[in-house]
């Protein structure tokens, strides 16, 4: 019996040195150790040998099982360690192979004179207020002192959605709803967006173009602090040297009105072909908020006074980039928004 116990161990741990993997270790396992198994059986027949017999043939039988066991456990380890190194193999990422690149896009240009204009006013004071793209007739034009037969709708003919609703020809109104909002109260905003005017697009006219109204309402404004704004706004957005000078103009909102130029950066204010050799470039419209429209929109022109004035970002991006067309801001060709891309 001793001997069959020798036999079993051999013949297991042969097995067991030839298991290719942990499956294999589970069959020999249950083989030697389970229930059904020889060793098991052999256990059985302790009861029918004699005190000392049985002590000896049970320690053996224990002995025998325990080495089987310890050896699986062994295999079974060494086994796990293969797998897993084969697994890691097989999953293993190679560091060394170069990123792959995706390309960037670059930021519209329109988009970073937008932004720049917006951080200049808001270093100022300002606040962006907005309003709506759609207006009504009333606020595009009537709360700005501008009735239904007046000559300047001529020059601001836009898309009707019906009779008394349109695309807003100006961010103007914006002034308007601002002041309503803003019942009595001092005012200083700045609101950037989209405008539109029935026009054919060529290189320098776009029947969807963009600006940024600026509105102050308070006791005690006056013609200096416009001028001292957009002095301070023209030197911040195309440099120290430039010097702005104020138009007389018109426009029904304003009283007086300016047309807001500053000296050609091509010449310094010599005349060339830029300028037409006037020595300067217009940038803006502006001047005193009309006492009409005050009144219209809740504020006493006796106590306040204001200024407003109304930029062109696509101007400004024409003439701080040398753009030629001002159709490139709208056509989404890679080729000429990746000019602007930063590194
Ligand atoms: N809304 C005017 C325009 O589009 C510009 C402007 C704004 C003029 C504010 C005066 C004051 O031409």
């Amino acid at each position: 019996m001793a001997q069959s116990l020798d036999l079993i161990r051999e013949e297991a741990l042969k097995k067991i040195s030839d298991c290719k993997n942990t499956d294999e270790i589970n069959e020999v396992r249950n083989t030697y150790l389970s229930k059904k198994s020889e060793l098991m059986s052999l256990m059985s027949t302790l009861g029918s040998l004699t005190p000392d017999e049985r002590k000896e043939f049970g320690m053996k039988l224990n002995q025998t099982k325990s080495q089987i066991s310890e050896a699986l456990n062994a295999k079974q380890e060494e086994l796990a360690t293969v797998e897993l190194n084969k697994k890691l193999a097989s999953e293993e990422i190679d560091i060394s192979l170069p990123g792959r690149n995706f390309s960037r896009g670059g930021k519209n240009p329109f988009y970073i004179i937008e932004d720049e204009i917006t951080d200049i006013f808001l270093g100022m004071g300002f606040s962006v207020a907005s309003g709506p793209e759609i207006e009504t007739d009333l606020f595009n034009f009537e709360l700005l002192n501008i009735p239904k037969d007046h000559p300047a709708r001529d020059m601001q003919d836009t898309f009707y959605i019906n009779d008394n609703t349109l695309l807003r020809t100006h961010t103007s109104p914006v002034q308007a709803h601002t002041m309503q909002e803003s019942k009595g109260e001092p005012i200083r905003i700045i609101c950037p967006g989209k405008t539109y005017r029935r026009d054919d697009d060529d290189a320098t006219h776009s029947h969807q173009f963009a600006q940024i109204e600026g509105l102050v309402i308070d006791k005690g404004i006056n013609i200096g602090h416009l001028k001292a704004t957009l002095e301070l706004f023209a030197k911040k957005m195309f440099g120290e040297k430039r010097e702005i000078r104020l138009r007389s103009s018109y426009f029904p909102f304003t009283e007086p009105s300016v047309e807001v130029d500053i000296t050609c950066a091509n010449c310094g204010g010599k005349g060339c072909s830029m300028c037409k050799g006037t020595g300067y470039i217009e940038i803006l419209g502006g001047g005193m908020v009309h006492p009409n429209v005050l009144k219209m929109n809740g504020y006493d022109p006796e106590v306040y006074s204001g200024f407003a004035f109304g930029i062109g970002i696509e101007r400004v991006a024409i003439l701080r980039y040398g753009i030629d067309d001002i159709r490139k801001f709208y056509q989404n060709d890679v080729r000429f928004i990746e000019q602007f891309k930063k590194a």
